[in-house]
């Protein structure tokens, strides 16, 4: 099996670099998020694990993506950041004595130099840290306990969290080289999903031949792995892990990421079992989907990059024999949305579909989607590294083709050779890119490449 040795620890020495730079990029947006709403600190909790109802088990802990973005800290519950701009950032680290459950470790890694780290083993002791004046503290986070806010009244104000959203969207060094490895930690798993699939497989068996594979548990995976076989690959999130095998197999559409210090990949790739027509149509689309990533860069509408998306895959299916017609056509009656219904990509980071993908400044003033295509999520401006997906589809998905049905639309598809695709579901290919000045770099592809 293909294989790679990488550091995803917080001993990695380039991640350690780099990580100073990062913390003074997050210290600057929050010296403007402060400014801006008129407070002196800025008080992240990284949240508190909830519970299910009448019951005393816990849903998996996620932790504040504000928290996240200041620390690789994603199973730390109860702690807090403190900012006052000027001084060394805070870290109150929640270390309980629990002997049911296991705890966190001391505080060890990269990042500890650049916080000044107070282990408290009991919540109580948390306000003495925090400042006195808590009527000039702002806090960042979910609140659902008020006693984790310490009489902080502004929780979330506008005037910041704006301004954090906007930063967000672009990464810094230190992020991008943590994405860099979540994307190779991805493309390990690919590869032996691919081969769990040909080896005759259930969805199952290949979900857990995957986080083998990138060593993380489901819990750990950036979002629910999309593992789709056949007919099913035309539900878009296709989440449901069959425990048994198809009895003929015909096709493999696997959307899955990995995860590293809390930030995420988010790759699709597309699979014929033995089928040439299939396999052809899975290469016009990896064709297709490269010629959109080389449109972008630097000051590119994204929303223009997804209408003319539309116009690219009415070629693609017009080539395989699905419709007929020109691209402007083929948009204009709504054929191309009835077989792509989803955006072309999103903003990606810290979380999978990452804030601010709607905003125009940070002031927090949004773009709309262009009308007819509600789903896209990003429709702000390319700035250099912003990381974004790259990922056109196209399905067979009838209670949206049927609705093509009885309009002119209706006479630009061939419904038969539809009938033909259906068994087989759709292709969707996903890449994650950093854009650059003149071009972007392809962080998925890289990392395929990257496997010997
Ligand atoms: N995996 C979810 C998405 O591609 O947006
Ligand atoms: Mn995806
Ligand atoms: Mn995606």
């Amino acid at each position: 099996m293909r294989s790679m040795t990488e550091d995803y620890t917080d001993r990695n020495p380039e991640l350690a670099g780099l990580y100073g730079a990062h913390v003074a990029a997050v210290c600057e947006r929050h010296d403007r998020a402060l400014a801006n709403a008129g407070a002196a600190h800025a008080v992240v909790f990284a949240g508190c694990p909830k519970t299910v109802f009448l019951d005393d088990r816990q849903y998996p802990f996620r932790a504040n993506a504000h928290f996240l973005g200041w620390a690789p800290l994603p199973n730390l519950p109860l702690s807090y950041i403190v900012y006052t701009p000027g001084e060394k950032p805070r870290l109150i680290y929640y270390l309980p004595r629990d002997y049911w459950h296991a705890v966190p470790d001391e505080p060890a890694g990269y990042w500890t130099p650049e916080f000044d780290v107070c282990v408290v083993h009991d919540v109580d002791q948390v306000p003495a840290l925090l400042p006195e004046a808590r009527d000039k503290c702002i806090l960042i986070g979910e609140i659902d306990d008020p006693a984790h806010a310490f009489d902080i009244e502004r929780i979330n104000p506008a005037a910041a969290i704006n301004i954090l959203h906007f930063a967000r969207g672009v990464k810094s060094e230190y992020e991008l080289a943590c994405m860099r490895l979540a994307s190779r930690r991805g493309a390990l798993g690919h590869v032996a999903a691919e081969a769990a699939f040909r080896n005759g497989q259930s969805g199952f068996d290949i979900h857990r031949a995957y986080c083998r594979a990138v060593s993380q548990s489901d819990n750990e995976l950036p979002y629910d792995n999309i593992i789709a076989l056949n007919a099913n690959s035309a539900v878009l999130h296709y989440t449901e892990l069959d425990r048994e095998p198809p009895q003929s197999l015909r096709s493999f559409l696997i959307d899955a990421g990995a995860q590293v210090h809390g930030y995420a990949s988010d790759i699709t790739r597309t699979y014929s079992y033995d089928d040439a027509r299939f396999a052809e149509l899975v290469q016009r689309m990896d064709a297709a989907q490269l010629d959109i990533v080389s449109r972008v860069r630097a000051g590119v509408d994204y929303r223009e990059l997804h209408v003319e998306t539309h116009r690219i895959l009415a070629g693609v299916l017009a080539d395989a024999g699905f419709v007929r017609g020109d691209p402007d056509t083929l948009l204009a009656t709504g054929v191309t949305s009835a077989f792509f219904p989803h955006g072309l990509g999103h903003l990606l980071g810290i979380q999978v579909h990452d804030v601010g993908g709607f905003m125009e400044n940070e002031s927090g003033t949004t773009i709309d989607p262009p009308s007819g295509h509600p789903f896209l999520r990003l429709t702000r401006r390319l700035e250099e590294d912003m990381v974004l997906t790259v990922e056109p589809g196209i399905y067979v998905i009838d209670m949206l083709l049927d609705k093509l049905r009885g309009a002119d639309a209706e006479n630009h598809v061939n419904w038969d050779e539809v009938d033909w695709l259906r068994p087989f579901g759709g292709v969707r290919i996903e890449d994650n890119v950093r854009v650059t000045a003149d071009g972007c770099e392809n962080l998925t592809r890289d990392a395929f490449a990257a496997m010997v």
